[in-house]
């Protein structure tokens, strides 16, 4: 298949692309800063000739977005959600006009489109979408805006040949250097791997390997469109998850932080509390229901499988 991968250069580009292009699939990726063989020019905002691309592709799957891990200024929230939307909106719009359009369209969305919770898990069917809970920041519910926003823009597109997926995606666990695995590790591996904020709430996640056999799955099955849970069907909470993880590299200890420490810590990565406090207890009802079999379902075994690629790398 050609496979065309909009903001494919970033992090799960780079799992989806490996895995593609090693089964023999043709990948293109779709970037600002087109670095070499495979990858085409686009600003993420407007048609261009990389519609090209799209027109006579199998498959798009739109990974484009400005990365989440940053301080919320309104600012970055700003480009969070133009970046996501406009880009949505382009794609679809090249789909919408492509003479032979491809026969999948996958796009990114998130896990935190649902609500911050302890009490049950959320799949599609009966979860709740955040942006309403009562004991929250109020800034919280911007993200729950970005990722509906998002998930509305490929539900506008009039693309009627083309299935539309939304992937409801929890973070995506692999050895790479940079990604959310390796900076989790590193904070382990310092002995900052312990219990956030007392620990409670829930780390929703899927193995790399797992995520590109949902990919697989997912283009395999003409039935399943709309909004798709991608995250392993065991999500734990913070202080089991870090402990596993500690664990799996053979840290004995990891220094508990308060929810300030947290913001102090946050402050210093550049990053947002919101990424380890919220709760995110989200499940693959749709996969499941739809028999698809993790090989990855449990963050234990998950945990010791990148530990060894980590090791190995
Ligand atoms: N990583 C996860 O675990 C995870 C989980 C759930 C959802 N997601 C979502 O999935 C998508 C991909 O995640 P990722 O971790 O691979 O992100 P990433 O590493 O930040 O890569 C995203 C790519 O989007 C492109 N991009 C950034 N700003 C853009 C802008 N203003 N306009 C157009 N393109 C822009 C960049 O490509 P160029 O610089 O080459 O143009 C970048 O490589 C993101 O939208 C993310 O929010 C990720």
């Amino acid at each position: 298949m050609k496979i065309v991968l909009p903001g494919g250069s970033g992090q799960v580009g780079t799992v989806l692309r490996r895995a593609l292009t090693a089964a023999g699939h043709q990948v293109v990726v779709l970037s600002r800063r087109p670095a070499g063989a495979g990858e085409i020019a686009w600003d993420g905002r407007t048609p261009g000739p990389w519609t090209e691309e799209i027109d006579g592709s199998d498959v798009v799957v739109n990974l484009a977005g400005r990365s989440v891990s940053c301080r919320y200024t309104p600012a970055n929230l700003e480009a969070m959600m133009a970046s996501r939307v406009e880009s949505a909106r382009v794609v679809g719009e090249a789909i919408a006009g492509s003479a032979r359009p491809p026969r999948l369209w996958l796009q990114m969305s998130t896990a935190t489109v649902y609500a911050h919770r302890f009490d049950a898990a959320n799949d599609e069917a009966t979860g709740v979408i955040g942006g309403s809970e009562p004991d929250v920041p109020d800034y919280w519910g911007y993200s729950v805006d970005i990722a509906t926003a998002w998930e509305g823009e490929q539900e506008k597109a009039d693309t009627p040949h083309t299935r539309k997926v939304a992937l409801r995606s929890a973070m995506v666990m692999s050895p790479d250097r940079g990604g959310v695995f390796d900076v989790l590790l590193m904070l382990a591996r310092l002995g900052l791997g312990g219990p956030v904020a007392g620990g409670a709430q829930y780390v929703s996640w899927i193995h790399d390997r797992d995520f590109v056999r949902a990919v697989d799955f997912l283009v395999a099955r003409d039935d399943l469109s709309g909004p798709v849970n991608l995250a392993a069907p065991a999500p734990l909470p913070q202080r089991a998850f870090m402990r596993d993880l500690r664990g799996a590299w053979g840290v004995p200890v990891g220094l508990p932080a308060t929810r300030w420490m947290a913001e102090l810590g946050a402050f210093a990565l550049r990053s947002d509390t919101e990424l380890l406090l919220k709760s995110r207890r989200v499940v693959p009802g749709r996969l499941l229901e739809a028999g698809f079999v993790f090989d990855h379902p449990q963050w234990p075994q998950a945990a010791a499988d990148l530990v060894r690629r980590v090791r190995s790398r």
